[in-house]
């Protein structure tokens, strides 16, 4: 369990426009979300924002662990008992944990939520809130303005949902658009850039890959709705103010089967022989192809997050284990695993590997990526032993098979 010791390094509330505030917790220490599954190497924040309208609306809150600092603060801003709506945009804890904590505080006041959230709210924490179940193009009048409710079924979760505040022209968009990265400059246009995209795409790849056409209806949706927008306010990251439509250009793009001008290789080895192959493929791809982006990844030590945002950039995938008890080894079998369940579409793979009594795992490897729906380039390339001047030989010649169906011509 996370401590909350209070750290050297707190972001204060702060007035986004008007009369929003952020109120939510940079967690400048986070490594891994998910349980074990999403590596965070920049840490991440969960946003929470505060609406003081005629009307008070609270929108989301942060994981447990931050939940009782959370509320300590929320109570230097406003008196809690002036706050009248609730709104729980998505039931993941790193939103709701802080929730049984408030409301221990706030007993009756109304929480709204799509009707998805509300069996995923009573999952969690088996509490009779007075929930308020809304759904699309819903309106809650704040007085001068009003919050109006955008179901996001699959962004990522069947309960989520986004808000848009009249007036302010600001979108509360919860996951969608976030990145995990925690900063003191809570503003797109503050942060590295090169930083910002990597997470953003990082956050896209690992998690909203399987839901893309889902991505692409609910932005034509929004869209469609023609509000002016001023603002993204996602609950995780920055906030986009500059230019924000930057982001859902992005995501339309990336929505779309993206991809950029790379091959990347993946694999393990025991002993040296299936990384001999990776690196002559590699290098023959390279001299093949000067303009192609090559990476290569030993998958057992590397992040396999960071490497999943690499496959989710590359044309095609070149995947490589050794075979052992009649299989792959086991960093790349838990790598395939996820890459399965991402549901990549429009990428072509073709797969290698050494042994040296039975050697399964080069028809293993292409039947796990065959069922997942990928394009393999060929049968694969076997070799047994340590590859001496005839393998070597081979991998140029598979090279060639993988050139040719890039259509790369040297
Ligand atoms: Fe950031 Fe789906 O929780």
């Amino acid at each position: 369990m996370k401590t909350i010791l209070n750290k050297g390094f707190q972001m204060l509330p702060f007035q986004v426009r008007n009369n929003v505030h952020w109120v939510g917790k940079v967690d400048w220490e986070l490594r891994k979300f998910h349980g074990d599954e999403y590596s965070t190497h920049r840490g991440t924040s969960y946003n929470s924002y505060l609406i003081k309208e005629k009307k008070v609306a609270l929108f989301d809150t942060v994981w447990q662990p931050f939940a009782k600092e959370y509320v300590a603060m929320l109570e230097r801003q406003i008196p809690l008992e002036k706050i009248d709506y609730i709104i729980a945009s998505h039931s993941e804890v790193d939103h709701s944990g802080a929730l049984p904590e408030l409301m221990e505080r706030l007993p009756g006041k109304p929480v709204y939520c799509t009707a998805n959230g509300l069996k995923s709210f009573k999952g969690h924490y088996h509490k009779n809130w007075n929930f308020q179940i809304v759904k699309t193009g819903d309106k809650l009048s704040l007085g001068d303005k009003e919050l109006i409710f955008i179901e996001a079924p699959m962004l990522h979760w069947p309960d989520s949902m986004m808000c848009y505040l009249t007036g302010d022209n600001i979108l509360f968009s919860n996951d969608a658009f976030g990145q995990h990265y925690a900063t003191e400059f809570l503003y797109n246009d503050l942060v590295d850039q090169s930083e910002l995209y990597t997470e953003a795409l990082k956050y896209y790849a690992n998690i909203l890959t399987p839901f893309s056409p889902l991505v692409i209806s609910k932005i034509e949706q929004i869209l469609s709705l023609n509000l002016p927008l001023d603002m993204i306010c996602p609950s995780h990251g920055v906030i986009w103010r500059d230019k924000p439509a930057q982001i859902v250009e992005k995501y339309l793009a990336w929505a779309k089967n993206y991809q950029e001008n790379q091959v990347t290789v993946i694999y393990d080895t025991m002993w040296n022989a299936t990384r001999t192959m990776a690196e002559n493929i590699a290098e023959g791809i390279h001299n093949a192809d000067k303009e192609v982006t090559v990476k290569l990844f030993n998958i057992s030590h590397s992040d396999k997050n960071d490497v999943m945002a690499e496959v989710y950039k590359s044309k095609c995938v070149l995947f490589g284990s050794p075979t052992i008890n009649r299989g792959i080894l086991s960093a790349m079998a838990g790598f395939l695993e996820e890459l399965r369940g991402l549901g990549f579409k429009e990428k072509k793979a073709a797969v290698f590997g050494s042994y040296g009594w039975s050697g399964e795992s080069v028809k293993m490897l292409h039947d796990i990526l065959s069922s997942a729906g990928w394009e393999l380039i060929n049968d694969g390339l076997s070799v047994t032993w340590k590859p001496d001047d005839e393998p070597v030989l081979k991998c140029i010649n598979f090279v060639k098979d993988i050139c040719d169906a890039l259509l790369i011509h040297n």
